[in-house]
C-alpha cells in the first residue's frame, strides 16, 4: 500500500514539474540582453576610445540627434525644462559638450557635470576654459551612482542623463542617487536607448542577441523601459512624460553617425545584415520629485497636472 502511495506521489510530482516546464516553454521571449559592464569597465572604455568618439561625434557623444546637433541640444533644453538660474547636474557628461553649450545659453546657470572617465574629465576641463564657461560648469571625476556623495543633497533643479544612463549596471541605485540630490519639485531627465520589444519570438531573440552585442561593444546595459519606469516610480518620482524625442523627421540625423563610428573603428560593427533586426528605441523620460508628501496630499498631485 505504502509503495503504491509513494509511486503515485512521485508520478504526481513529475507530472506537475512536467506541466510547469511545458507552461514555461509557452512563455513569450522576454526582452533582455546579456551585459557584463561595470563602472570600472565603462571608465576604461572611455579612457581608451574618447579620442575616437570625438573624431566622429564631435563633442556631443549622442547617437540620436539632429543633423545640426545644436538643434538637438536646444530641443533637450526645452524638453528637460532647463532655464537660467537653475542648479543642474549633467550625469555622464562626456567632454562637457552639452554642458558647455547649455552654459553659453544661460549665463546664470550652475552646472555640476560628472564623468567616470579621467580622460574625459581632463578634456572637459579644458573645453570649459576654452569656451569661457568654467565659472558656470564644474566637472567632477566620479560615479553617477554616487551623486549623493559627490554633490550637495536636496538642492538641484534638474539631473539629466544624456545617453549615459544606459551604462548603469544598477539603475535603481542611479535613480536613488538622483532623487537625493534633487530638491523637492526638481526633475530627473533621462534620454536613452531601450531594448525593443516584439510580439514575434524569433524577432525578440534576434533583438536580445543584437542588444547583447551592443552591450559588449560599448560597455552598455541597454535598459528595459518597463523596469526603468518602475524603478523611477518606486523611488517616489511622479512621471511627467515618457515619449520618443519629439524631433522633426526632416532634421533627424537618422543614426548614420553611429554607423560611421562602428565602421571606422570596428567597435560594435554589424558584421552581417542577414537576420538583422533593428534592436532599440529611443525615449526620453521626465519625472518630478514631488514638492509634497504624495501619501498625505494626493490631491496636490492632481492639482499639479
Ligand atoms: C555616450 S557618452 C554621453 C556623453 C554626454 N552625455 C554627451 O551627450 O556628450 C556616455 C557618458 O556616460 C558616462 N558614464 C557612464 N557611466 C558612468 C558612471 N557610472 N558615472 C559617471 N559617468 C558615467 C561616460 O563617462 C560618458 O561620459
Amino acid at each position: 500500500m505504502i509503495t503504491v502511495v509513494l509511486v503515485l506521489v512521485i508520478v504526481f510530482q513529475f507530472g506537475v514539474i512536467g506541466w510547469l516546464i511545458f507552461l514555461q516553454s509557452k512563455q513569450p521571449v522576454k526582452a533582455e540582453a546579456i551585459a557584463t559592464n561595470t563602472p570600472e569597465k565603462v571608465a576604461a572604455f572611455y579612457n581608451e576610445t574618447t579620442d575616437k568618439f570625438l573624431q566622429v561625434y564631435g563633442e556631443i557623444i549622442q547617437a540620436f540627434r539632429t543633423t545640426n546637433v545644436e538643434d538637438y541640444l536646444n530641443y533637450t533644453i526645452q524638453s528637460a525644462g532647463i532655464t537660467n538660474e537653475m542648479k543642474v547636474i549633467d550625469a555622464g557628461c562626456g567632454v562637457c559638450g552639452p554642458s558647455s553649450f547649455i552654459a553659453q545659453q544661460f549665463p546664470e546657470i550652475q552646472i555640476d557635470a560628472c564623468t567616470i572617465s579621467e580622460v574625459q574629465a581632463k578634456l572637459g576641463q579644458q573645453k570649459l576654459i576654452d569656451k569661457n564657461v568654467a565659472a558656470q560648469v564644474k566637472i567632477t571625476l566620479g560615479d553617477y551612482h554616487k551623486l549623493n556623495e559627490l554633490f550637495e543633497n536636496n538642492v538641484y533643479n534638474r539631473v539629466f542623463f544624456l545617453e549615459s544612463f544606459g551604462h548603469s549596471n544598477n539603475k535603481p541605485k542611479a535613480i536613488e542617487a538622483a532623487w537625493n540630490v534633487l530638491k523637492p519639485g526638481g526633475k530627473l531627465y533621462i534620454k536613452d536607448l531601450f531594448i525593443r520589444e516584439s510580439a514575434n519570438d524569433w524577432e525578440q531573440v534576434r533583438i536580445n542577441h543584437i542588444c547583447g552585442q551592443i552591450n559588449a561593444a560599448y560597455e552598455y546595459q541597454i535598459g528595459d523601459l518597463h523596469e526603468v519606469v518602475s524603478a523611477v516610480r518606486k523611488q517616489g518620482f511622479v512621471i511627467n512624460f515618457i515619449r520618443p524625442p519629439q524631433v522633426d523627421l526632416s532634421l533627424f540625423e537618422h543614426l548614420t553617425i553611429s554607423n560611421d563610428f562602428q565602421n571606422l573603428f570596428n567597435i560594435g560593427k554589424i558584421e552581417s545584415w542577414d537576420d538583422y533586426v533593428f534592436p532599440i528605441d529611443f525615449f526620453e523620460i521626465l519625472a518630478e520629485k514631488p514638492s509634497f508628501n504624495t501619501e498625505e496630499q494626493k490631491h496636490l498631485y492632481f492639482m499639479n497636472r
